[in-house]
């Protein structure tokens, strides 16, 4: 069969299976084809007219890299199949040509290329996910964080990332991984503290067959599937003085063995750890290795604790109202600045993590309107916020002095007020705001001939 009856055999074919098909008569028009249309699959024949197949393959990945090549190679010539795969085809086809078999090879390369073009898309998503300006804050402790992040970004030292419970070490780590050459290589977690200490040696370092009883295959640990990528070790403090040993040695010598092996692995891989204990006090106390910490301790971060970032409160509390608004469908649209006032004075042992959880809570709970001190929670409503009204500001005296009792007369039905305003004049409510029994309130309230309902409008 000529050449041009084949083409012509194999175009219509293909338009029968829906295939959008452009015919060109040599390499140098295919190659202008591709520079202004998109194509997604090329199909040659390695003997052509003017430029040889191989060289048609090479410009097809210069001018289009996401299009993939389908060679058609004479019969029994297995060395032209290898090197067009070399060049940079996606398969072959050898004469004579089949239409079913290069009807296979076109879905299959199509389909190649789908997974390829999602594969890039939700890498850039995750990425986009892990942008530093997701890590909410604008404080001036949260900014030199940021700061000193961006700078260290690139370096592909150690880090060491201290801070309290729920401050975000993870999201640091995860932050650090995605903005580093690293990015596309794999991210493994280890969280040291949650797996058994007699099991986290193999979970790191992986174990040979028959390492110990259950040891029945091979296991790939922790550091073999970050390779080319960061190992994330969190809680590195619960370490045992055994594995402290074996890290130590990881990072000195950049190698290890498996449990039960004699085979030397060598790795590659950016260490970051985090720890919520103070490592220096364990290095004091004998508990964890000095020269272990100093290896670790190469880029330390601390991550400041949220009741030394207030201002941060409110951006955070947007911030997951517009996260929990979308993902559960609701709308609450913020905060009322007596319920802020709570929130900025509590101390927030759980960090963001307790504020997250809140904000879902009320979100939940609630679904619209605005969030107010009737549904924060007990504990918040104890944190004692200071009114504004006695701050810490100078008082300025008049020439006639203050009445101290009647300012303090005054000031507290200002606050029984708006406690009543606010539990919207129910008593309990407003006494629990206050700090009261409920019968002291009603009593103060009878005592000053005040109504509960008349004073909460
Ligand atoms: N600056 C921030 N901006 C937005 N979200 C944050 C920020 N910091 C932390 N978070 C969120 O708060 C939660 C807790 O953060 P993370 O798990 O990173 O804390 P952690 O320090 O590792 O806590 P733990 O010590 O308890 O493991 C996560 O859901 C994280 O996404
Ligand atoms: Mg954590």
């Amino acid at each position: 069969m000529s050449f041009e009856r084949i083409r012509d055999m194999i175009e219509e074919g293909l338009r029968d299976e829906g295939y959008e098909v452009t015919l060109v008569p040599d390499g140098e028009s295919a190659v202008a084809v591709l520079r202004d249309t998109p194509v997604q699959v090329v199909l040659t024949d390695l003997m052509l007219p003017s430029m040889d197949g191989l060289e048609v393959l090479r410009r097809v990945q210069t001018e289009s890299p996401e299009t993939a090549c389908i060679v058609m190679t004479g019969h029994g010539t297995v060395e032209q199949a290898v090197l067009a795969m070399k060049a940079g085809a996606m398969d072959f086809v050898t004469k004579p040509i089949q239409l079913s078999t290069v009807a296979v090879l076109i879905k299959k390369a199509m389909d190649v290329q789908r997974l390829r073009q999602e594969n890039l898309l939700l890498k850039k998503t995750v990425r986009d996910k892990y942008r530093f300006d997701n890590l909410i804050g604008t404080s001036d402790a949260m900014r030199e964080v940021l700061e000193f992040v961006e700078k260290v970004a690139d370096s592909d030292s150690t880090v060491l990332i201290q801070g309290e419970s729920g401050t975000g070490k993870e999201l640091l780590a995860r932050m650090l991984h995605f903005n580093s050459f690293r990015r596309d290589r794999p991210l493994v977690p280890v969280n040291c503290g949650a797996i058994p200490e007699n099991l986290l040696e193999s979970e790191l370092f992986g174990h040979e067959k028959g390492a110990f009883t259950g040891a029945i295959n091979v296991r790939i640990g922790r550091f073999e599937m970050a390779h080319g990528g960061t190992l994330f070790l969190d809680e590195v403090g619960e370490l045992s003085p055994q594995l402290q040993v074996k890290l130590l040695r990881v990072l000195q010598e950049r190698c290890f063995e498996r449990v039960g092996g004699t085979k030397t692995i060598r790795t590659d891989v950016r260490i970051i750890t985090a720890t919520n204990q103070d490592l220096e006090q364990l290095v004091d106390d004998g508990k964890f290795r000095k020269d272990l910490f100093y290896r670790l301790h190469v880029i330390p971060i601390t991550m400041p604790p949220l009741r030394d970032r207030e201002t941060d409160i409110p951006l955070l509390v947007d911030h997951f109202l517009t996260l929990f608004n979308a993902s559960k469908g609701t709308a609450i649209r913020g905060t009322e600045p007596a319920a802020m006032d709570y929130l900025l004075r509590y101390g927030w042992p759980g960090n963001i993590r307790e504020l997250q959880n809140l904000v879902e809570r009320v979100v939940i709970l609630k679904k619209s309107g605005m969030i107010t001190v009737a549904d924060l929670p007990e504990k918040i409503l104890q944190s004692r916020p200071v009114p504004a009204a006695v701050s810490d500001a100078a008082f300025e005296f008049t020439a006639g002095g203050v009445d101290l009792v009647e300012a303090i007369e005054r000031y507290e039905n200002r606050l029984i007020r708006e406690a009543l305003r606010q539990a919207n004049g129910v008593t309990s409510r407003a006494a629990q705001l206050l700090r009261l029994n409920r019968t002291t309130l009603v009593e103060k309230l009878k005592r000053k001939g005040l109504d509960a309902k008349q004073a909460a409008s």
